[in-house]
């Protein structure tokens, strides 16, 4: 049998594939950088930074873009308190943890009115505070609403220098700010998906820093390109480098070829269906249900029907839920029905019926 032994893996150092790894250079986002460092210039100076919203589909370099910025804060008097909104998911949850950073003590129990937490807060700090709430878009619209509102009243009450950064894919954030509206007046900066040739620049980049030299075809860089525009999500090709990489090994050979881009992708897609599930909640995994289990091509507007007999849901968070099924990438929404025009809307299925329904059945 043919095996690579431990040193003579073809990846020269492979957690620059890990899905934390932030790299030191992040290509074609100098405009976004620069507006989130404008942004935030303030603080340094030990002023109220500007508010920002960071928008974009997933996997547009949103996240990393602000992590890169905050690490260069660190030099400066300025605190700041990353929340990543999908594990702290209430208004108690976000500020407790904004309590225990900032005054580095446990936050109380449940019962201490939110109001008492957040004048605490105000009374320990002595620098400029920077918030960032990521995935916010994940709270519930209430809460959404809530947190911007209470931080700027932090500001309004008790003086304190705070910038709040809100990282989404939801294009509609900022209008469903009632409340705090009137006291949140972010500037929107905007992630576009990235291109084919931007795709092939970042993963390059990866294949310098990972692999050893040659070790990936360009054949087989090309294909994974190619899969990488097709699905929209620059996630799935540094996943598919380190998986094909892998069975590279496997093969005990020391270049990745197209067939090892084609194992890693069979795998890979259950990987990423279940995450976009992940992020779905009851009502929006049952709509993504139907339209799995319906065999045609199916109109808006009988799914409509279909649901509404279920589930008495409304019109409008019907077509909310089509919407994020689609940024999610799940389905698509398309005028017309195949190849005919027309202005009724059609929900085209982008994956097998058995992967999403297999998928589901995890939740
Ligand atoms: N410009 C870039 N240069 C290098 N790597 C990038 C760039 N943009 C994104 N990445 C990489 O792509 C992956 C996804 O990026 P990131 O998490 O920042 O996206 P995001 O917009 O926050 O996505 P989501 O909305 O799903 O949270 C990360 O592994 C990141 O390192
Ligand atoms: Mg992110």
């Amino acid at each position: 049998m043919k095996i690579l032994w431990g040193d003579e893996s073809i990846f020269k150092d492979e957690s620059v594939f890990d899905p934390e790894y932030l790299p030191e250079v992040l290509l074609h986002r100098d405009r976004q950088l620069d507006s989130i460092a404008v942004n935030l210039r303030l603080a340094v100076k030990g002023k109220s930074p500007i508010h920002t919203v960071c928008i974009g589909p997933p996997a547009t370099g949103k996240t990393s873009c602000v992590r890169f910025i905050l690490n260069k804060l660190r030099d400066f008097d300025v605190k700041s308190v990353y929340i990543r909104c999908l594990t702290y998911r209430t208004e108690y949850n976000i500020v407790s943890k904004v309590y225990e950073i900032v005054c580095e003590k446990l936050a109380p129990q449940k019962g201490v009115p939110i109001s008492s937490m957040l004048s605490d807060i105000s009374e320990s700090l002595s620098s400029v505070i920077v918030l960032v709430l990521d995935d916010v878009n994940l709270l519930n619209v209430a809460i959404i609403d809530d947190i911007p509102y209470d931080f700027c009243k932090m500001h309004e009450e008790f003086s304190v220098r705070i910038g709040i950064i809100c990282i989404s894919t939801d294009v509609r954030f900022t209008g469903m700010l009632q409340k705090s509206g009137s006291v949140f007046h972010p500037d929107d900066i905007y992630f576009p998906l990235y291109g084919e040739c931007e795709i092939e620049d970042i993963l390059g980049w990866r294949i310098e820093r990972g692999f050893y030299s040659n070790a990936v075809s360009d054949e087989a860089l090309d294909e994974i390109v190619s899969l990488t525009v097709k699905h929209g999500d620059l996630r799935l090709g540094l996943y598919l480098l380190r998986m094909s990489g892998i069975s590279a090994e496997r093969r005990a050979s020391r270049r990745v070829e197209v067939e090892d881009v084609k194992n890693a992708y069979e795998g890979s897609m259950k990987v990423f269906v279940a995450k976009s599930i992940s992020a779905l909640n009851s009502d929006e995994r049952e709509v993504l249900m139907t339209i799995y289990l319906i065999d045609e091509e199916v109109s808006s507007g009988d799914l409509y029907t279909i649901i509404y007999n279920e589930v008495k849901m409304s019109y409008t968070r019907f077509y909310e839920i089509l919407e994020k099924l689609e940024r999610l990438r799940l389905i698509d929404v398309v005028m017309g029905s195949k190849g005919k025009r027309g202005r009724t809307r059609y929900i085209i299925k982008r994956y097998k019926r058995v992967m999403i329904l297999e998928a589901l059945k995890e939740f």
